[in-house]
């Protein structure tokens, strides 16, 4: 499929919304350009000089297809409604040139090493793995998910404070992208993986990430959503946003087994109150919660299950 550069040039107090934005229209991956300015007439259009201080580009891509059209007006719409905050943003876009997110990850995509327990790093880092960690190799292709995000990053922490506690279990993982954190389960302990994911670029790439771990035979990679799945799960993992963490929430809370947790993140910090909220209402109670740059994960279990396990710190 062919893709569209969108670039948003925001004051940084709201690049995070315009991020969130960007991915609820379904970019896959977002990068932050700090101190950074459009010029449009420019190639590469990133300006870095004295006058690009007070301005953040948020960078994503959108798959050029019939809703192109609606996607950019909602874009602009919601750069105009930022009014005198936004005074000077601007959007950006262009065709994504052929290749370009090979390269462009091959660039941002360093090894990461979390919690001294796991190490993600992509296939052409090759160096040997220090003996006290588990490495998962990961080519996020188009996908989104290489851990470098702090919402990926804040479930990857929950999962290894909480992987002593669910040895042998399943893990159900709504949103999966690259797979990373299905794939990382199953290298922390857990048995079994399933993924879901809308986007039906997502699978193919989780299913090679599963294949580069030789992890195929323990996860179960399907297109669609918390729909598409049968049967409880003792962990259930969704790194999304807000508005469809919120509505998944009721549903979700009978896929639980009891005593279950239930992780989720791609919530900023502005939005954790509705989110709180809609915890309350689906009659889950907060067990523990991670924040790192504006983002925020909660680790959830049913409210009256009982002593939960207990998370390391
Ligand atoms: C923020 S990315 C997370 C990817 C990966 N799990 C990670 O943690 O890095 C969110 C993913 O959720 C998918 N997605 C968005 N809305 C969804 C929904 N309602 N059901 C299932 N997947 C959804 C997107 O296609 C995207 O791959």
């Amino acid at each position: 499929m062919q893709w569209w550069d969108i670039y948003l040039q925001v004051p940084e107090s709201v690049s995070d919304a315009a991020s969130a934005s960007l991915q609820e229209l379904g970019s896959t991956a977002v990068v932050f350009y700090e101190q950074t300015r459009l010029d449009p007439q420019r190639d590469p259009c990133l300006v870095t000089d004295p006058s690009a201080a007070i301005w953040t580009v948020v960078h994503g891509a959108l798959p050029c297809d019939a809703l192109l059209p609606q996607h950019l007006t909602a874009l602009q719409d919601w750069l105009t409604g930022l009014g005198e905050d936004g005074v000077g943003a601007q959007l950006h876009t262009r065709p994504v040139p052929n290749d370009d997110y090979l390269t462009r990850w091959q660039q941002f995509f360093q090894p990461l090493c979390l919690g001294e327990r796991l190490l993600i790093r992509p296939p052409w880092e090759t160096a040997p793995v220090p003996a006290h960690l588990t490495c998962l190799t990961l080519n996020p292709g188009p996908a989104f998910g290489t851990g470098t995000h702090p919402s990926t990053h804040l479930c990857l922490l929950l999962l290894i404070a909480y992987a002593a506690a669910y040895q042998g279990s399943t893990v159900l993982d709504v949103g999966c992208g690259s797979g990373i954190l299905s794939l990382a389960a199953l290298q922390l302990g857990w048995s079994q993986a399933v993924g879901v994911d809308m986007d039906s670029q997502a699978l193919p790439v989780a299913l090679e990430n599963a294949a580069l771990n030789g992890l195929q035979e323990r996860v179960r990679f399907l297109q669609g959503s918390w729909p598409q799945v049968t049967g409880q799960f003792p962990c259930i993992v969704a790194n999304i946003y807000l508005g469809p963490l919120v509505e998944m929430l009721p549903s979700l809370a009978p896929m639980l087994t009891p005593g279950g947790l239930l992780l989720l993140s791609g919530i900023i910090t502005a939005q954790e109150p509705t989110m709180l909220l809609a915890v309350e209402q689906a009659g889950f109670a907060v067990q523990h919660r991670v924040e790192e740059d504006g983002w925020v994960a909660l680790a959830l279990r049913r409210a009256g299950d009982g002593v939960p396990p207990t998370p390391l710190t």
